[in-house]
């Protein structure tokens, strides 16, 4: 099967071709929005969605050029449908109803972050459930148990801020510009991961809160008192400390070997590095997807929407709009 993947829920918008004979990706397009943000200091929903209406057209010529195909040749489409920013969603899915409508082709809503941790599958070929999938991005910290079938079991979350937002919004108290997450990483490369140590919330529970660390680490840089890299390491490391020490609490319910670690904080080489040495040493194998596919791309929407259409879950063009949902539920 020849599977066209749609990716509008935050601000990229990408599009890719998945073929599933070869197992393999045949074009791919990420067309990230990030310069246009950047004043605002975080997404702007209204300028996202204009956006992703701008760019699908193009984006979608290029992937069926680049993958060398006729638009007929697509059999099946997959779009991102939940959770996101809603006008987002609407866009990448309107497109999506279009073309299935005029291809006479199905297509398939796919949740953001199952392919989030597809796409882990996509590159590391001997990877299969049931695994733990841990979810770190600007609006998300999931984790679930994902079982043969690929059943999602949400098993903890965070009560507040995301992980990818705390890091964002540390990094623009800091003055560092938007996202904050890679600006972070660089910093702290030059600075001393134990000069100060920050709290982990809710130390009983496997629930996840990262407000009181942001509240502490902004309280910490009004004192003037550290270094911004001293501030960045440490507060590397305490991210690292609440993950591991949260993981560590589910890990005791739920015996598995297999950890899948995704989403745009993923990317963080710091993290990768530790938390693969941290659970080789407990006898479990971690596995990231490579940087390009951390943050929001179609690649995994196209290879999720295969997945799932091997399972005979439709959606169908005649719903409406309800078929989009900002939340993950
Ligand atoms: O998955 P993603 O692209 O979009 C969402 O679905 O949210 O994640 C974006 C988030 C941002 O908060 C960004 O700061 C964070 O991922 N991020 C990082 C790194 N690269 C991106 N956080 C920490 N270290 C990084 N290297
Ligand atoms: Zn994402």
């Amino acid at each position: 099967m020849i599977v066209l993947g749609i990716e509008t829920s935050c601000d990229e918008t990408s599009m890719a071709i998945y073929d599933s004979n070869t197992n393999s990706i045949l074009s791919s397009k990420i067309s990230s929005q990030v310069e246009l943000h950047k004043r605002f200091g975080g997404v702007v929903p209204e300028i996202a969605s204009r956006n992703h209406l701008i760019k699908l057209e193009e984006i979608f010529n290029e992937v069926v050029n680049d993958a060398k195909i006729d638009i007929e040749d697509i059999d099946l489409i997959g779009v991102t449908n939940a959770p996101g920013l809603i006008g987002s969603l609407f866009v990448g899915v309107s497109f999506a109803k279009g073309l299935s409508y005029s291809l006479k082709k199905p297509l398939i809503g796919v949740n953001h972050l199952a392919a989030h941790t597809l796409s882990t599958e996509l590159e590391h070929l001997e990877l299969s459930p049931p695994y733990i999938s841990l979810i770190i991005s600007g609006g998300h910290t999931h984790v679930y148990y994902v079982d043969k079938a690929y059943n999602f079991n949400l098993l903890s979350y965070t009560i507040d801020d995301a992980v990818g937002e705390c890091f964002d919004k540390v990094a623009k108290k800091l003055g560092l510009p938007y996202p904050g997450g890679p600006e972070i990483e660089k910093m702290a490369k030059n600075g001393d991961e134990n000069r100060l140590v920050f709290p982990i919330a809710l130390k009983n529970d496997k629930l996840f809160s990262f407000s009181g660390i942001k509240t502490a680490v902004i309280n910490t840089i009004d004192e003037n008192k550290y270094t911004a890299a001293d501030i960045c390491a440490s507060f590397q490391k305490s991210i690292l400390k609440n993950l591991t020490h949260k993981f560590d609490i589910i890990l005791k319910e739920y015996k598995v070997n297999k950890l899948v670690v995704t989403g745009g904080v993923s990317a963080n080489g710091y993290l990768r590095d530790k938390l693969t040495k941290y659970y080789q040493k407990k006898g479990i194998n971690v596995y990231f997807p490579s940087k390009r596919l951390s943050t929001d791309n179609g690649d995994m929407i196209a290879y999720t929407a295969y997945k799932f259409f091997s399972k005979k879950i439709f959606m169908g063009l005649r719903e409406t709009a309800y078929d989009v949902r900002p939340n993950i539920d």
